[in-house]
């Protein structure tokens, strides 16, 4: 038994913000942006817009895509670092809010790595017969946590949110993969003060850069090996939309082609817990998944954390 995904929803924050508009902001320009990272625009929360409302939107139209009742759902998990609130979590609002009176609901904080995290947890209680449909949400508004007057930083983030459902499935069994390598967390580094002051994300941009080219790779031939799977089998690899030039090298390293690596990183920034799940759904509106296609996801970033697996469509 392994999970199937039935239903993609997004939401995005309705104000774009461009890199001419960054420029005014900080030191920095639209080719910079454009050369060192692939982004040209990224959405902003605005006029009530929160990663609670975006998740509820992407988890609505997800549902709908899946033609599934909310009362149905045995697990709601909500990957998110930019929670409003931490009590109750953002699961438990959007369970209030579509009416899943019997899902167990939380929320986790793997950041960047959290989509793909929550998705093998997923897969783990299906496994354990302990679940048979789950909602996953990513959600972010990193807009409230970036510090706009670091030009090494406020560049890369955006807004967002993606869901997907997933169902039980009778079908090929593969084993993921994650890891933390805690004692490179200063890495990427959000405080959180209670309120006592502004919280502020703190990034060493080329820390996390090269964690990434040297991860991803070697994390992608780990899942392949352990599930005895050839590269020749994957059509698309959907990594964590941070940055172009990390996937252009991960697709280098693994000596495949660029095509097999889709990206819009250009158009919304990194969104963190959200990007793989609006990529999904940009490929699915674009019928570039066919039925029985293999498709590796993988995210990484903070922790430092990482997490791959193999899906079927
Ligand atoms: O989702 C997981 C979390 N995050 C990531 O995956 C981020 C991974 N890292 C990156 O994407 C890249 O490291 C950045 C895009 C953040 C930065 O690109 P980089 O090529 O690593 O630049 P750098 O930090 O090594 O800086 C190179 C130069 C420096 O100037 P000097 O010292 O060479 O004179 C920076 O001060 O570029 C300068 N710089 C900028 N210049 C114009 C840094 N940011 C900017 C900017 N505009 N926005």
């Amino acid at each position: 038994m392994i999970g199937k995904i039935t239903g993609i929803g997004t939401a995005l924050p309705k104000y774009v913000m461009d890199n001419e508009e960054l420029s005014t902001m900080v030191e920095t320009t639209d080719q910079w942006i454009r050369e060192r990272t692939g982004i040209r625009t990224r959405h902003i929360a605005r006029n009530g817009e929160t990663t609670t409302s975006l998740a509820i939107e992407a988890a609505k139209e997800a549902l709908k895509a899946a033609k599934i009742e909310a009362a149905s759902l045995d697990l709601i998990i909500v990957s998110t670092n930019t929670a409003i609130d931490l009590m109750p979590n953002t699961a438990c609002e959007i369970q209030k809010e579509i009416g899943a009176f019997v899902a167990t609901c939380f929320d986790i904080t793997v950041a960047c790595s959290g989509f793909v995290f929550a998705y093998n947890t997923v897969l783990a209680y299906m496994r354990a017969n302990m679940c048979k449909k789950a909602l996953i949400v990513g959600s972010e508004t990193l807009s409230n946590v970036v510090d706009w007057s670091d030009r090494g930083s406020c560049i890369l983030f955006g807004d967002g949110a993606g869901a997907v459902v997933l169902e039980e499935d009778d079908s090929e069994n593969f084993k993921p993969l994650m890891s933390s390598m805690g004692a490179k967390g200063e890495a990427l580094t959000l405080t959180n003060s209670f309120g006592k002051a502004r919280d502020f994300m703190a990034m060493d941009g080329s820390e996390v850069f090269k964690f990434a080219v040297a991860s991803v790779p070697k994390i992608i031939e780990e899942l392949l090996m352990i599930n005895q799977f050839e590269k020749e089998k994957i059509k698309y690899y959907v990594l964590h939309q941070a940055n172009k030039r990390i996937i252009d090298a991960v697709a280098k390293r693994l000596k495949e082609p660029l095509d097999k690596f889709p990206t819009n990183v250009e158009n919304y920034g990194n969104t963190s817990s959200a990007s793989i799940p609006i990529l999904l759904k940009e490929m699915d509106e674009k019928n570039s998944f066919k039925k029985g296609d293999y498709i590796v996801m993988v995210g990484f970033g903070a922790g430092l954390s990482l997490g791959a697996t193999i899906l079927k469509w």
